[in-house]
């Protein structure tokens, strides 16, 4: 059994059996809205408040300042932990997968992180025109990523109707461990529940149910023991 390292999210170290394995990289999965960027921002504010664990967020979809922003509504003081190095958001300008991973690299080495987000991993998978240099680029940049010996998150968008985790269908297979968020029509009320499942964790002896999820003004609130649908 590898060593486990708290998430630091409400709920989600129970359903992990403790936490994450020790420098895994782990798919977190959903549609469009079930939470993925929610879960992540909150899992680099809650390392570096609670845990003393300084984190790296690559954000490929949106820019620093709106990212900060929407952090902000829950709470979380982005800038505040950017200006005492316990946070790095990096937002690259040029799409080429080399200096992603320099990027990656330095910006880790920088603070010393422990944690690290990329949002998202189908983003950076497009910086490759064919095919098969995705999987390939995919399965380098994973095996650079778990050499840094941190924890690290991988977002990947699935496409609605799509009965795997992420865009190509082989993501799932380079990483230690898959989150699979999704939003569950409760037909009876005409509604969606938001729900949670960890779906692989290497090493890991895990809960296998699917669990609700709230958003709250304080971020993601799991609720392992609950049932969904009542
Ligand atoms: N302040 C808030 N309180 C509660 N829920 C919120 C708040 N802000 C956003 N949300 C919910 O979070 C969803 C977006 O989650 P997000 O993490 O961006 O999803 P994803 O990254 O999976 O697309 C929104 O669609 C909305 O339902
Ligand atoms: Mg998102």
């Amino acid at each position: 059994m590898s060593k486990k390292i708290a998430s630091g999210i409400s709920g989600l170290d129970s359903l992990l059996g403790g936490g994450f394995p020790e420098g895994s990289l782990v798919m977190v999965a959903g549609g469009t809205g079930t939470g993925k960027s929610t879960l992540a921002l909150q899992f680099l504010h809650a390392g570096a408040t609670k845990l003393n664990e300084p984190g790296v967020l690559i954000s490929l979809e949106q820019e620093p300042s709106k990212i900060i922003a929407s952090a902000k509504q829950y709470g979380w003081d982005f800038q505040d932990l950017i200006d005492k190095n316990k946070l790095t958001i990096v937002a690259p300008s040029i799409y080429k997968f080399e200096s992603l991973e320099e990027n990656i690299t330095a910006a880790v080495k920088k603070i010393n992180a422990k944690r690290m987000v990329i949002d998202s991993y189908t983003i950076a998978s497009a910086f490759f025109v064919k095919p098969e240099e995705r999987r390939r680029g995919l399965m380098l940049l994973s095996r650079k990523i778990q050499q840094l010996g941190i924890i690290s998150l991988a977002i990947s968008d699935v496409p609605e109707g799509k009965e795997a985790y992420s865009v190509n269908g082989f993501e799932e297979f380079v990483v230690d461990g898959v989150l699979s968020l999704e939003l569950l029509a409760d037909a009876r009320r005409n509604t969606f529940t938001r729900s949670i499942f960890v779906r692989k964790m290497r090493y890991t002896e895990h809960s296998l149910k699917r669990v609700p999820f709230k958003i709250t003004e304080k971020g993601c609130v799991i609720y392992p023991d609950e049932v969904l649908f009542e």
